[in-house]
């Protein structure tokens, strides 16, 4: 603790009044009241000081000393010995031979070094000497063999424990309150539940820090809170916080020096709107009411403080001005507060920054943040701003942020330096969350958190093979697959400049629609491999060796030829023909999505682009205009061509999608297969299969049961009313020629639906077509699944315990040796694997890239192909006949599956073209 004569001084000289004029007396005055306030060992206070101050006098003396205070690490802060977060019996561990990215030298510094922790601190990066290890009589040593090491990853948004996984019956978690727009007093901290399977799982994926923050139903939401994802041997909330406010014990400001930050969180624009049903225009008023209030009782404070401070002492007999409710408010006018604010679009991020001149706060982060690309120069003429800084972020568990690295993998892909991508999810948002004194870097004297990984960061499906979190070993029993030298190395990625010029160009709206090829012949050179349907599967029918590529020839989209060189050096006699070097690329099946209401639908968040919900008759009365309950609805009737995701898939290799009638309960319709780059229903191809197969869903809705929908189900199959054209549907399924398709997951409605299936069976004499949608916990009944010939289609293909009947995953590496997919695999399983929501169905060749990855060779790029694309047409029973018509997938510079390539063209036998991207 600083002694009373430089603890003044200090108070002296960062108080900035220009009405610093004390005189002797009264700063003695100041000094003993100090020291009857906090600070103990100071108790020699003479009587007559004690009479003269109430106990209301010294407490708001105390406020106004703490006016003053600057948040931050305290000076002396870089000299501690031991974390305040150190766990006793926690061993010292020595990394040897790790390659570490330390987040220094703005992210580009990678040194070849041993990493020593102890007390939870990270106390030496280098060669270690044999004299300080000598020093420790009970070290444990690991040797890391060359493998990458990062700070641990920190995610400055995150409601995590808020939101907890599974959600419970407080559908909506503890993270918004509805009581009103304007919050400030909320505290993201009381609704913390310890309980999250979300810890260990995101743990698992490498993060360390997260900051909790309430959610955007309100404008002003209210206060988060910083957290380390570790258990503690308290077990409580608030043992998992890093530097908590003061505020958490006390309902004021007390400190003259050094408070911790403080966060909250705002949020502008739709969210506040829908839940008080109300405009922008509201909105904003409501913050400018609230900082107006804040103004005014910070005003009242500083007047009252100044006549304190300049000598009048018997202002303190009247009361000091503050408000419970407003005082973090306050305190973010006086620049103590990180203020992180939830926007969307150009006119929130004008408002909010009208609002932080207009009352001269400053902004630490605008989240989600879309259109900031378009109107950086908005953001620089914020309060106090200055350079602009990139984060990724989940919003757990919104982004399952167990994958936040991935988000940071794509930035990079996409053109971010990977010294700003990997610094994206540490040291960046270290900074802006007030925590980068002591976590993001790996550093001397920071917080031993670090992740150790099973690859280069930024390659797919980077794991860690441990994480440290205050020095303490976070996996028990981690799982890892032996990875390639490649996998060491920085991703090769393509170029995209020219699709980022042209976002700003177009204002995010650039033209998706492909070019067709001017010629019909069309030559792909230096052509790594080539896969082609066969059957129901996929096979290799080229590989290419690094010194002899080959080549394919297309004449009015159909393969021609396809070979080494020598095999189609014909095609040099053809006139007018067009030549693409594919670099080694590749040329495959074009990926199937299904899941997503991709093609129903073109802004999620938009009502008027949806094509709606159908009507569900355990609801209420299906109106007999559409035929009452014997109706069955067709998706096919309601498809929309041309959005933007489904351009966006068709350019990501998906060429295929596969839609349902959109439902929340449990009936839901038929399902349909359309052309992802047709522009219209009438154009050819567009509708693929205008009946694939027919789906219902089986959930805990609450009401109906499970057991009445599984009674519903027994109805319908076993039967089937003859006259109805629901009652013809669900006929064909009882006599296996419709696949039926159940959204489920719980291990235990599945064993159900494998035991109706049975009875349908024996009733029919038939082999009914059964594929489980979802199956989160199908993995446990994997081997009775492949004796009853029932196959999965898991969504999403990373899973993620979002509800109870989903909490049985298996989570894969590094928690589990196999993961769902991989376990439903080893049993022979036919499995799929799809979307939850229409953007992402561009990542689906990632997706299935990744599964390879964590197979560690297990699985062949024919099977891992076969995962987002034939299994999937396969599973839904969509007509294989025609296969040699489907689109094709043409890849530069890798295949379809990494990182390093790019989709290029689409080949198109039925339609008789090649697309250029
Ligand atoms: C940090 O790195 C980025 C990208 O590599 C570069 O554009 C920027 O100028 C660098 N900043 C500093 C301060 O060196
Ligand atoms: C709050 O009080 C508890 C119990 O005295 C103490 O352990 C903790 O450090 C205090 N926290 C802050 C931020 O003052
Ligand atoms: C899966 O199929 C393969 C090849 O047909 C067979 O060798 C293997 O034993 C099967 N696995 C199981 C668990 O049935």
């Amino acid at each position: 603790m600083a002694d009373r004569k430089s603890l003044l001084d200090s108070d002296l000289t960062t108080r900035r009044s220009p009405r610093l004029s004390f005189n002797t007396k009264f700063v003695c005055f100041i000094l003993l009241s100090v020291g009857l306030l906090g600070f103990q060992g100071f108790n020699i206070l003479n009587a007559q000081t004690q009479a003269r101050l109430s106990v209301q006098a010294t407490t708001s003396l105390a406020r106004c000393l703490s006016l003053s205070a600057k948040p931050g690490p305290s000076p002396s802060f870089h000299k501690r010995t031991e974390s305040d977060r150190f766990a006793v019996g926690t061993k010292a561990l020595l990394l040897k031979n790790a390659k570490v990215w330390t987040g220094e030298k703005n992210g580009t510094e990678v040194i070849e070094a041993d990493i020593l922790l102890d007390k939870g601190l990270i106390k030496g990066i280098g060669h270690v000497r044999a004299k300080t290890l000598a020093a420790y009589q009970d070290i444990e040593v690991v040797d890391v063999k060359g493998a990458w090491v990062t700070p641990g990853i920190v995610d400055l948004h995150s409601h995590l424990g808020d939101a907890s996984s599974p959600a419970t019956d407080g559908a909506s978690g503890d993270d918004n309150s509805i009581k009103g727009p304007i919050q400030p007093w909320l505290r993201s901290l009381d609704g913390l539940n310890t309980h999250d399977d979300s810890y260990l799982l995101s743990i698992s994926g490498g993060v360390t820090t997260s900051l909790v923050l309430p959610g955007s139903a309100n404008a002003i939401g209210g206060q988060g809170f910083t957290i380390k994802l570790r258990q503690t041997a308290e077990r409580s909330p608030s043992s998992m916080l890093l530097e908590p406010p003061h505020q958490i014990n006390s309902s004021f400001l007390e400190l003259t020096e050094n408070p911790p930050w403080r966060q909250m969180k705002h949020a502008c624009g739709e969210n506040p709107s829908r839940v008080y049903g109300q405009t922008r225009m509201d909105t904003i008023w409501q913050f400018r009411e609230a900082y107006n209030k804040a103004r005014e009782i910070k005003h009242e404070q500083d007047q009252y403080c100044a006549r304190v401070l300049n000598g009048e002492p018997d202002v303190l007999n009247s009361p000091y001005p503050e408000d419970l409710q407003w005082e973090a408010l306050v305190d973010v006018l006086r620049g103590r507060v990180k203020v992180q604010i939830h926007c969307y679009e150009t006119v929130d991020l004008d408002d909010i920054v009208r609002l932080s001149n207009e009352f001269q706060f400053p902004i630490a982060a605008f989240h989600h943040a879309h259109e900031a690309y378009l109107v950086p120069d908005v953001l620089k003429s914020a309060y106090a701003e200055a350079g602009l800084k990139v984060v990724m972020k989940s919003d757990h568990p919104v982004l399952d942020s167990r994958y936040l690295l991935y988000e940071a993998q794509q930035a990079y892909l996409y053109g971010l330096p990977e010294n700003l991508a990997l610094a994206a999810v540490t040291t960046t948002p270290a900074g802006i969350m007030g925590m980068d004194h002591r976590v993001g870097y790996i550093k001397e004297g920071w917080d031993a958190d670090l992740v150790v990984w099973d690859s280069h960061p930024l390659a797919l499906g980077a794991t860690p093979k441990q994480v440290y979190i205050d020095g303490i070993p976070q996996l028990r029993t981690p799982h890892n697959v032996a990875k390639s030298h490649a996998f060491q190395e920085l991703p090769r990625v393509p170029n995209f400049d020219q699709e980022a010029k042209d976002a700003v160009k177009y204002e995010g709206l650039p033209p998706l629609k492909a070019t067709t090829t001017a010629s019909p012949i069309v030559v792909f050179t230096n052509v790594g491999s080539v896969f082609t349907r066969l059957n129901e599967g996929i096979e290799e029918s080229f590989r290419g060796a690094k010194t002899e590529f080959g080549v394919v020839v297309v004449e009015n989209g159909a393969i021609t030829c396809s070979g080494s060189a020598t095999t189609c050096s014909s095609v040099s006699y053809l006139k007018d023909l067009q030549v693409i070097d594919l670099k080694g690329g590749s040329i495959a099946p074009g990926l199937v999505t299904f899941g997503a209401p991709l093609g129903l639908e073109e802004i999620q968040g938009e009502g008027s682009t949806h094509d709606g919900a159908v009507l569900d008759p355990f609801e209420g009365k299906i109106p007999s205009i559409v035929g009452g309950d014997k109706a069955l609805i067709r998706a096919v009737d309601g498809l929309q061509y041309g959005g933007r995701d489904t351009l966006y898939a068709y350019r990501a290799g998906v060429t295929t999608g596969i839609v349902a009638p959109t439902h929340y309960g449990f009936y839901g319709g038929l399902s349909t297969s359309f052309s992802t780059g047709a522009l219209h229903k009438l154009a050819e191809g567009a509708v693929l299969q205008e009946v694939t197969a027919l789906h219902v869903s089986v959930r805990h809705f609450g009401s109906p049961s499970v057991s009445s929908q599984i009674g519903a189900l027994r109805r319908l199959l076993l039967d089937p009313d003859h006259r109805s054209d629901a009652g013809k549907w669900f006929r064909g399924v009882s006599e296996g020629r419709l696949t039926l398709a159940v959204e489920a997951d719980s291990a235990d409605i599945i064993a159900t639906l494998i035991l109706l299936k049975k009875e349908v069976e024996a009733k029919f004499h038939s082999d009914v077509q059964l594929t489980i949608i979802g199956g989160l916990e199908a993995h446990l009944v994997a081997k009775e699944l492949a004796a009853a010939h029932v196959g999965v289609l898991q969504v999403p293909s990373r899973p993620f315990p979002a509800v109870w009947e989903k909490r049985r995953i298996l989570p894969g590496l590094p928690l589990s040796e196999k993961s769902s997919v991989l376990q439903l695999l080893a049993h022979n399983v036919t499995v799929g694997v799809g979307i939850q929501e229409a953007w992402s169905a561009r990542n689906t060749r990632f997706d299935v890239g990744w599964i390879a990855v964590d197979a560690g060779g297990q699985l062949s790029r024919v099977d891992a192909l076969a995962l987002g694309s034939t299994n999937v047409a396969k599973l839904l029973g969509q007509r294989v006949q025609d296969y040699a018509l489907d689109d094709m997938v043409v890849t530069e510079g890798g295949d379809l599956l990494d990182f390093s390539s790019k989709v290029v063209a689409i080949v198109s036998p039925r339609r008789g073209l090649v697309d250029l991207l």
